[in-house]
């Protein structure tokens, strides 16, 4: 008997597609947005950049004026975050060096070094441990020697209140996209812990909200752009 693969499906973020920025800004004012923003300009000068969980095309309409010559693959399980993100670069001269693909992350196939740049915004927390790790080492073998990775996501401080504020913060927010979307997790994977395994050194960081959000740069290798 032939084997079968169970793959657990992606999350369905159409639900939330129009109102994702409305609720990000009730929530936490224009912080994603600061932290989404913050370390972009190290994309500048890259030329193939893998842009995994895009969501509404905030990041992508920034980043085409920012990395001029860059092909961009952008891949996202959800059509409607698709669709608006390529509503937000038509009719640009640039969206000819944008390639969509709607697609599970968890199941794509990626060419081995093609790209010279991942980003990865407010996306691996949608994975558990074993599957960020597995996303991880995938992503790695996908990129080019002196690669970059920039990173935003939610992380829990160490100490004291802001920690607790946190974890309040993740069971609500967990909770909330398991009702909108059926995502299946429920904690933060230690993704940049995975990242430096995977031989990566953060290379700049900013913390938000008290240390509740983080940006984080990450250069494969010895370089230091
Ligand atoms: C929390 S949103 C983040 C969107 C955007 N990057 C941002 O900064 O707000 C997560 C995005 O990842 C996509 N996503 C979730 N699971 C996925 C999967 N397994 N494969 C591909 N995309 C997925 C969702 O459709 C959604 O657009």
């Amino acid at each position: 008997m032939a084997a079968v693969s169970v793959t657990t499906p992606a999350a369905n973020f159409d639900p939330l597609a129009r109102l994702y920025r409305a609720l990000e800004y009730l929530a936490f004012g224009g912080d994603l947005e600061r932290a989404r923003f913050c370390l972009l300009d190290h994309l500048a000068g890259r030329r193939s950049i893998l842009i995994l969980g895009e969501g509404d095309g905030r990041c992508l309409a920034r980043l085409l004026p920012l990395a001029p010559e860059a092909r961009i693959h952008c891949l996202d399980a959800s059509p409607a975050m698709l669709a608006r993100a390529g509503a937000r670069i038509a009719n640009t001269a640039a969206q000819s060096r944008v390639t969509f693909e709607c697609a599970d992350v968890l199941t794509s196939v990626f060419p081995a070094g093609r790209y010279d740049a991942v980003i990865t915004l407010f996306f691996l927390d949608c994975f558990d441990p074993t599957q960020t790790a597995d996303l991880v080492s995938r992503i790695s073998a996908a990129l080019q020697p002196g690669a970059g990775w920039l990173f935003a996501d939610f992380t829990v401080p160490e100490h004291g209140l802001a920690r607790l504020r946190a974890r309040a913060w993740l069971a609500l927010l967990y909770a909330f996209f398991r009702w909108q979307t059926g995502l299946r997790t429920r904690a933060l994977p230690p993704s940049e812990e995975l990242i430096q395994q995977a031989g990566f050194r953060r290379a700049a960081s900013q913390d938000f909200q008290w240390g509740l959000l983080r940006s984080s740069w990450f250069v494969s290798g010895s370089t230091t752009n």
